[in-house]
């Protein structure tokens, strides 16, 4: 093989030829996206990261022998070309931007060939994920993915100025590492020199940004790898990448302030987005009263009403009644545009939509004129009541209003779902609009009636709010902590707090989780020391960061940002893994599976 590629350095990348470039001599590289013969001239596109250009090769060009080769080509052949840069003329492509010009070759190489690719590498492609992520190399070379890591690079690039400019250190910390519980379950790693021991990596890097808080780093900033074995959906993946940030001497509004001007430079760079400054907050509370979740998408409004005290004691229809007597309570949303649900829709769609909360089942009324109503509650509600609801929801003729009765976790999660629904079949939500809200005052703690015992709602080192902290010991439910969440289009971003700096009020959040004290000293006994030794106040957040690029660049899922991303089943098609290992290894590392036995 000849050393074309160390004689012939590459001018510039093939996206960026322009009628500037008229009469250049150059050398292009790349990949055959397209053969096409006219009249004995043959045309091939070729495809890099930035683009394609146009080459052509004309039989009587030198003595032919360019032409040839090119007659053999294939696509993904990988060649490397030398040729004039000339103006297509009359025969502009509008479509690509090096669409005025072309490349005349005299010289071609092949440099590698390729069987025919398993598919077509091209943008609106109609193969499964399956056999895309198997051949992820052929997938990355599509333009629309490639462009994708194209920006998280700019993305990775400009999160670093941004926080640099604000006097953040990057530090790494370990991936072999200790628990870390952000709730989910762990990665092990066993130890070979010390059988029956694992790491663990790190769910976050939560403690150890905190541990640099201690060791007076001062600001820290670090976008890591985070790895958590749980069930993976389309916004989930088991190894993520966070942008991860600790300050010290900080409140909830510093914090918060930070992450307003990166976000909107982010915004501003990528999408030429303008994001609201600040990014207004609602609590926690707010959110679920008129949303129904936490990570509320405020991109439209259809907010809920809750009719629990309108309704408790009067009203008649049977199954409001019931779930009013039970405890529960009963919620409404109220849809102006009635008609975007069918008959069927109210029937069977919105039911089982509801039922994968726990719902039984979705109530509805048709608002008639002069405000009567129809469908199966109109029975129950007496006029009076009746005019009461529909003044407190603003229904009006034509409207429809979907209930639910339940607990308010089962009618929350349920009408959460089809607020989305409606505002989708209503075409509420705007192309290219962007809702930024902060969620704060999340609960302390939730209660999990399963293991009968509360749990951090973030994570356990996030403070109470300083108003709350006599509450720790009396009523822990009612623990508001310093906590926040942003929240993008019904994304939950990121999610960060203020820490506990105080060691016995990090042991007593360790006890109300019903960690014993031999427990809490054998995993967090280094910590509860660390803290001991003149811990500054701090705080900090982390965002997606896998996350964010998905919304940035409007994929429908995480792996269309990450590079070798896992499959629903937590498997990489490409390498195969995770993979069984050798009887070897598993000896050398003390180790016996089940599976052997
Ligand atoms: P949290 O657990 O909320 O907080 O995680 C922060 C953000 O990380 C993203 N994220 C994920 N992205 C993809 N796949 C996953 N499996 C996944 N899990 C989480 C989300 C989430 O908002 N240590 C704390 C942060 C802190 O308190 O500073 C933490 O990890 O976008
Ligand atoms: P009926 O036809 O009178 O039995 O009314 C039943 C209606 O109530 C149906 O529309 C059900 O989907 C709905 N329904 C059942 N359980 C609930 C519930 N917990 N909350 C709201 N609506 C419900």
């Amino acid at each position: 093989m000849s050393d074309f590629v160390s004689q012939n350095k590459r001018t510039r990348l093939n996206g960026e030829y322009r009628v500037d470039h008229v009469d250049a001599q150059v050398t292009v590289y790349g990949w055959v996206q397209s053969y096409r013969d006219h009249g004995g001239v043959i045309f091939i596109d070729l495809r890099d990261r930035s683009g394609i250009v146009q080459l052509r090769f004309e039989p009587w060009v030198g003595d032919g022998a360019a032409h040839a080769v090119a007659d053999k080509l294939r696509p993904e052949w990988v060649i490397g070309v030398r040729g004039k840069v000339i103006s297509r003329g009359e025969n502009i492509n509008a479509k690509i931007p090096t669409g005025e010009v072309e490349v005349l070759i005299d010289v071609i190489e092949v440099l590698s060939e390729s069987p025919t690719p398993p598919f077509e590498i091209k943008d609106d492609l109609d193969t499964s994920e399956a056999l895309r992520l198997k051949y992820r190399y052929l997938d990355l070379r599509r333009a629309s993915l490639s462009k994708n890591f194209q920006l998280r690079s700019q993305v990775n690039r400009e999160t670093r100025n941004y926080f640099a400019d604000h006097g953040f250190l990057e530090i790494e910390t370990p991936i072999l590492a200790n628990s870390t519980p952000e709730g989910a379950r762990d990665y092990l790693v066993p130890s070979r020199v010390h059988p029956g021991s694992f790491y663990a990596l790190p769910q976050s890097p939560q403690q150890f940004k905190q541990l640099l808080m201690m060791g007076g780093m001062d600001r820290y900033m670090q976008i890591c790898r985070c790895f958590r074995d749980e069930d993976l959906r389309s916004d989930r993946q088991p190894e993520f990448t966070q942008l991860d940030l600790e300050m010290s001497f900080v409140s909830v509004a510093d914090v918060r302030e930070l992450l307003d001007g990166y976000v909107a430079g982010i915004w501003k760079s990528a999408l030429d987005v303008v994001v609201p400054s600040p990014i207004p907050a609602i609590t926690y509370t707010e959110a679920m009263d008129k949303y129904g979740c936490d990570k509320p998408d405020l991109r439209f409004g259809l907010p809920l009403t809750d009719l629990t005290t309108t309704l408790r004691g009067r009203v008649e229809f049977r199954i409001f009644k019931g779930a009013l007597d039970a405890g529960g309570i009963v919620k409404a949303l109220y849809i102006p545009d009635g008609k975007v649900f069918t008959r069927k829709d109210l029937d069977k769609v919105l039911p089982d939509e509801a039922a994968v909360y726990g719902a039984k089942g979705v109530a509805w009324a048709r608002v008639q004129p002069a405000g009567v109503w129809s469908g199966p509650v109109a029975k129950g509600v007496d006029d009076a009541l009746r005019a009461e609801v529909n003044a407190q929801l603003g229904a009006e003729e034509g409207g429809l209003i979907l209930f639910s009765a339940d607990t308010p976790a089962v009618v929350n999660a349920a009408l959460a779902r089809l607020r989305g629904l409606a505002a989708e079949r209503s075409g509420l939500i705007a192309a290219n609009s962007w809702a930024f809200v902060w969620v704060t005052d999340f609960p302390m703690f939730e209660y999990d009636e399963g293991a009968g015992r509360f749990q951090a709602m973030h994570h356990p080192f996030t403070s109470p709010r300083s108003e709350d902290m006599a509450l720790l010991r009396t009523n822990p439910a009612a623990v508001k902590a310093q906590a926040y969440d942003l929240v993008v289009n019904g994304v939950e971003l990121g999610g960060g707090s203020i820490r506990i700096h105080r060691p016995d009020v990090q042991d007593l959040v360790f006890r109300t989780l019903g960690l014993a004290a031999e427990e809490v000293q054998e995993k967090f006994g280094f910590f509860l020391e660390a803290l001991s030794h003149g811990t500054p106040p701090h705080g900090g957040i982390a965002l997606g960061l896998d996350r964010l690029l998905m919304l940035l660049c409007g994929a429908e899922s995480l792996r269309d940002v990450i590079a070798f991303p896992k499959t629903q089943r937590a498997t990489d098609l490409l390498t195969r893994s995770p993979n069984p290992v050798s009887a070897l290894q598993l000896r050398d590392l003390s180790i016996r599976t089940a599976v052997d036995d």
